[in-house]
């Protein structure tokens, strides 16, 4: 049976956490390099994550763990190898004889679909009202009809605990309120991954286990593969399987958060996990 008429992508909450997926990683570096002039801040960085699997990056300030997030996300681009989504290249294009050339914006756009990210400052659309913010990408990217969109949403901020805030302005709410529209928003998109930087550092620390319980929640309730650069040592042991250590550019080390933390193999994040913990 011809593939054509089945959709290019199923909404993130209906695709199965296990199966043949599971095989293929979602996504995978492949020697992948940034550079910046000439300072090298990642060094043919290779790593997977699986459909489905909620992966914690630490490391030392510096160490481009932002900067991955931001490969991912399309809002930088590789310097040099390639970054793999779901089998395919994010940001290059296949040519005739089979080599890949840089992606022009147009599927850049087609693929950063797929992907949600939430900042450590928030970045709300200050003039626009809390539904507005939400509603905004899945009309205007996805084409998704305006009422739908905002059904979704304000389903969305009753899940997230702001149904009274539709239409507040990002100004008349705290950070923590903040956080949790721009986490609305971000999943809003239905992404199959969900990018966090740093998501609760900006946080009066009252405001900080609220957005955690609620990221918690979403990690253990969707399927949706989640990749989170914290410091919050018990939330990535909660909702993560897997421990990434980076640092120059690499990854020093991986393994389970209870392995990670309490008996890592390298000094290196021997040392990081001293100075944070
Ligand atoms: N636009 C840019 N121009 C030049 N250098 C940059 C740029 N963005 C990042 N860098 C450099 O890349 C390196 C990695 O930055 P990145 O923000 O990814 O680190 P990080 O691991 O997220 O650090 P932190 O824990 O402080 O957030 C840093 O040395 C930074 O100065
Ligand atoms: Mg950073």
């Amino acid at each position: 049976m011809a593939t054509d008429s089945a959709p290019l992508k199923e909404p993130a909450d209906a695709t199965p956490a296990t199966g043949t997926a599971a095989v293929e990683p979602l996504v995978r570096f492949d020697k992948v390099v940034k550079r910046y002039g000439d300072h090298v801040v990642l060094d043919e960085l290779d790593f997977t994550v699986r459909r489905g699997e909620h992966v914690t990056l630490i490391g030392p300030s510096g160490s481009g763990k932002t900067t991955i997030l931001r490969l991912l996300m399309t809002l930088e681009k590789v310097s040099d190898g390639v970054i793999w989504v779901d089998g395919s290249p994010l940001s290059h294009v296949r040519t005739a004889d089979g080599s890949l050339k840089p992606a022009g914006e147009k599927q850049l756009r087609e693929s950063r679909k797929k992907i949600g990210m939430v900042f450590q400052q928030f970045n709300l659309f200050p003039n626009m009202k809390v539904l507005q913010n939400i509603t905004e990408a899945p009309v205007n990217v996805l084409g998704m009809a305006r009422e739908e969109a905002e059904a979704r949403a304000v389903d969305l901020l009753d899940l997230v605990g702001l149904s009274g805030k539709v239409d507040a302005h990002p100004s008349q709410l705290s950070g923590g309120q903040q956080q949790r529209v721009a986490i609305a928003r971000a999943l809003a998109m239905r992404p199959e991954i969900l990018l966090l930087d740093e998501v609760t550092s900006a946080l009066d620390p009252e405001l900080v286990a609220g957005v955690l319980d609620l990221l918690g929640d979403i990690a253990r309730s969707t399927d949706i593969t989640m990749l989170c650069v914290t410091h919050e040592m018990n939330f990535a042991r909660d909702v993560s399987k897997k421990v990434l250590m980076f640092d120059a550019g690499r990854v020093v080390e991986s393994g389970s958060p209870e392995k990670i933390f309490s008996d890592p193999e390298h000094e290196r994040t021997r040392e990081f996990l001293n100075a944070v913990l």
